[in-house]
């Protein structure tokens, strides 16, 4: 069954076919496609172009149908071009001519649009579900090695002492913006195309704010053109997905640097390592370098679509028929990388020991500059004598921490006796216990505020802002409309 074969008289080249089939794709959404279909037919005698029976006909035959393709007992058969013609060509076999007035002022177009999003929703939802799930293992582990002290590194030059915990919150952060985006993504997709038909918008008096309000839509789409042409929906997911890509290969790319024997702060759980084919001592943390990479692949389907959306002109062509592949391989990629990386975290083992070695003295110069700051030494100056104290040690080979008294007085009188206590890591810490700073107690602190955030978010549901003012604004344009 071809849903357009009327007006041709020859048979298409089964090559050509095969290349404007997709239905190897977009089968996975059967589910939201004969929901939107079950609206649709329940809209359509909601305005009296169908009568009732034919529209509880056609639910009965696509419930049936949904059971098929639940159970996997559903045969998709040669002459199935995409999902739709599918469950279009069963609904007939099973009910019979009524079938045929299930398509009544609809299109594939806006049809295919509304099942993306649809199923776009859900995936978001799930994907906001993983991510939550890697918060949850960095703040597990924060709160497990909550005193374990490290170098921070910036230029991967050692900087200055941390606390590991706030090194894995910084990472929490990140992710926390991704739920946010992921959200607000979400909420713009809530806008329904159904109605939009082909192009022009149904002829029929469909109520088109009831059939959003039906489907779990926030609003029904002010321009059929844009309604059918709009894939900003699926871009902006991408570029949620590939930024989270982008950081989960930061998160990797550190751990598995502190990962190697050179650094040995970590160490992966078996669970989540390889080993080598040829060199039987070696242990492989795969499952961050795939991290790594996958962040390439996920930005190349961002800027494939990108790439495919920029020269079409309003409204439907073929070429949007590319959205659904780039969309379905990001979230497959982030369904398994999020919990895997979270496993990662969980399990993996911290060498306090190994960190804590690796604050040395020099770690602590600028408070050694900040003691010379406390006793009047302007900074800039205070900056110049640690310099010079860091060449005197290591012209002696000795760490700042081993100079003398008299050694220090010989760069500046400011110098007193006490300059030892400068040389305490926790002491550095201590001092650093400002918002964001990495103290004991701000990391605490810090740590609070992100479960307390998550709890909001819980307890609030879809109604934060955001939520809020799109259905504002969907009032205003209904209210116009
Ligand atoms: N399979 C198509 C897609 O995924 C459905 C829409 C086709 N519409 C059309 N007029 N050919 O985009």
């Amino acid at each position: 069954m071809k849903l357009w074969g009327g007006r041709f008289e020859g048979d298409i080249d089964p090559l050509a076919m095969q290349l404007n089939a997709s239905i190897n794709i977009d089968k996975r959404m059967w589910d939201v496609d004969i929901r939107g279909s079950v609206a649709w037919a329940r809209a359509l005698a909601k305005a009296s172009v169908i009568t009732k029976a034919e529209a509880n006909e056609m639910c009965a035959g696509l419930q049936a149908v949904w059971s098929e393709f639940n159970t996997g007992e559903f045969k998709i058969v040669t002459g199935d071009e995409d999902i739709h013609t599918a469950v279009e060509r069963r609904l007939g076999e099973i009910i019979g001519a009524t079938a045929g007035k299930l398509h009544t002022g609809r299109s594939r177009n806006d049809q295919v649009a509304t099942d993306f999003r649809l199923w776009m929703i859900e995936a978001i939802d799930l994907v906001i579900k993983r991510v939550d799930l890697l918060q949850d293992s960095l703040i597990a582990k924060a709160e497990a090695e909550f005193d374990v002290i490290l170098p921070g590194y910036t230029h991967t030059q050692r900087a200055q002492p941390i606390l590991f915990s706030h090194w894995l919150m910084s990472h929490f952060w990140a992710l926390e913006r991704d739920r946010e985006r992921l959200r607000q993504t979400r909420a713009r997709t809530a806008s329904l195309p159904l109605g939009a038909a082909a192009l022009a918008g149904t002829a029929y008096p469909i109520d088109r704010v009831a059939l959003a309000h039906d489907l779990g839509f926030v609003i029904a789409a002010p321009n059929s053109l844009d309604a059918i042409g709009d894939r900003d929906f699926a871009v902006e997911f991408l570029f949620d997905a590939a930024l989270i890509g982008s950081h989960l290969s930061r998160l990797a790319d550190a751990l598995i640097l502190y990962s190697t024997s050179e650094f040995n702060f970590v160490e992966m759980s078996d669970a989540y390592s390889t080993g080598s084919s040829l060199m039987p001592q070696k242990k492989n943390a795969d499952m961050l370098e795939l991290a790594r990479g996958k962040a390439g692949t996920l930005l190349g389907y961002l800027t494939g679509l990108m790439a495919t959306l920029k020269g079409l002109p309003s409204a439907y062509d073929k070429d949007l028929q590319e959205d659904k592949a780039p969309v379905f391989a990001a979230f497959d990629t982030l369904d398994v990388m999020l919990p895997v990386i979270a496993g990662t975290i969980t399990t993996m083992k911290v060498n306090r020991g190994r960190m804590l070695k690796a604050v040395d003295a020099s770690l602590l110069a600028t408070d050694l500059a900040d003691y010379l700051v406390k006793r009047g030494v302007p900074f800039r100056q205070a900056h110049g004598i640690v310099g010079r104290a860091v060449r005197l040690a290591a012209d002696a080979a000795v760490g700042i921490d081993q100079l003398s008294l008299s050694q220090l007085k010989s760069l500046s009188e400011s110098f007193d006796q006490d300059v030892r206590s400068v040389f305490d890591p926790r002491l550095a810490l201590t001092m650093r216990d400002g918002i964001g700073a990495t103290g004991f107690e701000s990391v605490r602190r810090q740590i609070e505020s992100a479960k307390q955030i998550r709890v909001i978010d819980e307890s609030h549901g879809d109604d934060y802002y955001w939520h809020r003012r799109q259905i504002e604004r969907a009032k205003i344009m209904q209210d116009a409309s």
